[in-house]
């Protein structure tokens, strides 16, 4: 169903020496060379302010150097993208998804390299900076192979005799890409891949945090065919450059995944603009609850409430907020948690047995304490690490538990590893979807339940794009679980989906009177 014509990449083996001893090489190798990232617009790279980019496990170490684009660069980069755009989108879905083929081949082969700087930059566990590869590798020939199915041909509708009727996708003209620094590179690349597959000219600006990661990503798909004057790259931060991105008036759309507020603000500017009405895919934040009925299996919960809340330090959209637990099995699952968190390691994810790495920088640290201090007023602390010997240089931020009585003493997304808890008694399972519907996002929501009814009832009544039972909650897989959410999370459509290419494109219905 989902474009069985290509596999998702295996990726790297963690237990296999072989491909362990590869990742260490990549990683001395990362170590030692100085990376760097620059503007670069029409494949020529254009210097600017220079900036260090720091580990965040360790702030003394420096990984590279940013040279940040400027915001007159915009210009000159829309206009050599507007200008490249139509050859592109002429060329045709089939021959868009050789190049994109070719990109996931390149990505793929330098997987180590990529991994090592994803851990390095972004502060990711060695397991999650691979998967982040696979699914940018994954979004390549995802995408490639949607672009050949829709885009090559145009679908042929009925008429009467004597006319024909044909309907079209077209690019829509240069798209701003605005990407996050939890996922260096598989968002970076999973929103170049599906604008460039569609037909569009790409304007790519990578988090201001992690640039280093995305500027191998560009040289290698410039290495791999996608033509330099239909891909440009913009690193730094949001206010000028961003506005200027989205003032553009030959801006044709905006895919986005960040924070809700800032999704607000790109939409209130291209409100503001007089020039044509562009689309603005905007995947967001979550306030994501799992629901553990009397029936989930304590042993089997524990480790997936782990894995959801804790994994990349509580740094994914789709990860676990607030677990409600029915009062039956909650004080037997909760001292389960609170040993099971015990055996966590929190150190530098370059080691293999790391289970948290830091977070992505001190401003996210700073970020999480008012809400930590509000807690500790308002809530009851189930369980907190303490960070070990080590840490003191980094980012670090030590996994907690809050016990809640209310869904409501929360107001906003906490995007790090703290975990809330509410307790709910039996029968009061569409209160409690309820309640997490009113929060307003809609983004993952996960059950644990060995009652068939209550799955079905939670999938019937909840609002949320991604609905996980009996596993965790994290890791939506290229074309296995397109993601995505609704409400504040999102516009949709879902990325790694069979309808994502649509919105990043133009119908046009041409009929022929024969
Ligand atoms: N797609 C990621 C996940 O599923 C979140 O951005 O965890």
């Amino acid at each position: 169903l989902y474009a069985p014509e290509r596999t998702n990449s295996r990726g790297l083996d963690l237990a296999d020496p072989d491909a362990l001893s590869a990742l260490d090489d990549a990683l001395v190798r990362a170590r030692e060379r100085p990376w760097r990232a620059t503007a670069v617009v029409g494949g020529r790279e254009v210097g600017g302010p220079e900036r260090e980019i720091r580990n965040p496990s360790d702030r003394r170490e420096t990984i590279g150097l940013v040279r940040e684009a400027d915001a007159a660069l915009v210009p000159e980069a829309f206009g050599l993208a507007a200008d490249a755009q139509p050859a592109w989108d002429s060329s045709g879905g089939a021959a868009r998804a050789e190049r994109l083929d070719a990109a996931g081949e390149a990505l793929e082969a330098a997987m180590p390299e990529l991994a090592g700087l994803i851990v390095r930059e972004g502060g990711r566990t060695l397991a999650d900076a691979v998967a982040e590869v696979r699914e940018a590798v994954d979004a390549c020939r995802y995408y490639a192979a949607r672009a050949r199915r829709e885009f090559a041909a145009p679908e042929r509708l009925p008429g009467p005799t004597g006319e024909s009727n044909e309907l079209w996708l077209r690019g829509r003209g240069v798209f701003a890409c605005i990407s996050p620094w939890n996922f260096p590179v598989a968002i970076f690349t999973g929103q170049v891949a599906a604008a460039l597959a569609a037909g569009n000219a790409v304007v790519a600006k990578p988090a201001r945090q992690t640039p280093l990661a995305a500027a191998h990503v560009i040289r290698l798909l410039h290495g791999a065919g996608i033509p330099a004057d239909v891909l440009h790259f913009l690193p730094g931060s949001g206010g000028r450059l961003g506005n200027a991105l989205l003032a553009d008036p030959r801006l044709a759309g905006v895919a986005f995944t960040g924070s809700t507020e800032t999704a607000w603000t790109l939409q209130q500017r291209l409100a503001e603009r007089r020039s044509a009405i562009v689309p603005l895919i905007a995947e967001t934040g979550g306030q994501n609850a799992l629901i553990a009925d009397s029936s989930a299996l304590a042993e089997q919960l524990v480790p997936d409430v782990i894995a959801s809340a804790f994994d990349s330090a509580g740094q994914r959209c789709s990860a676990l907020r607030v677990l409600f637990v029915q009062t039956d099995i909650a004080d037997r699952v909760l001292d389960l948690l609170a040993d099971a968190m015990g055996e966590l390691t929190i150190g530098d994810p370059v080691r293999l047995s790391t289970d948290i790495g830091p977070v992505i920088d001190d401003d996210a640290v700073r970020a999480l304490l008012p809400h930590d201090s509000r807690m500790r007023a308002d809530a009851r602390v189930l369980r907190e690490m303490s960070l070990p010997p080590g840490t003191e240089h980094g980012s670090f931020f030590a996994p907690r538990v809050f016990e809640l009585d209310r869904l409501d003493r929360l107001d906003r997304e906490v995007f790090g590893p703290i975990l809330h808890v509410i307790r709910y008694e039996g029968g009061a399972l569409d209160r409690v979807i309820d309640a997490v519907n009113a929060t307003g996002y809609g983004l993952t929501l996960g059950v644990h339940s060995r009652i068939e009814s209550t799955w079905q009832r939670v999938r019937e009544r909840a609002r949320a794009g991604n609905v996980y039972v009996n596993r965790n909650m994290i890791g939506a897989v290229v074309g296995v679980q397109p993601f995505g959410g609704e409400g504040l999370s999102g516009t949709g459509p879902k990325a790694g989906g069979p309808h994502y290419l649509r919105r990043f494109a133009v119908e046009r219905a041409v009929t022929v009177n024969t």
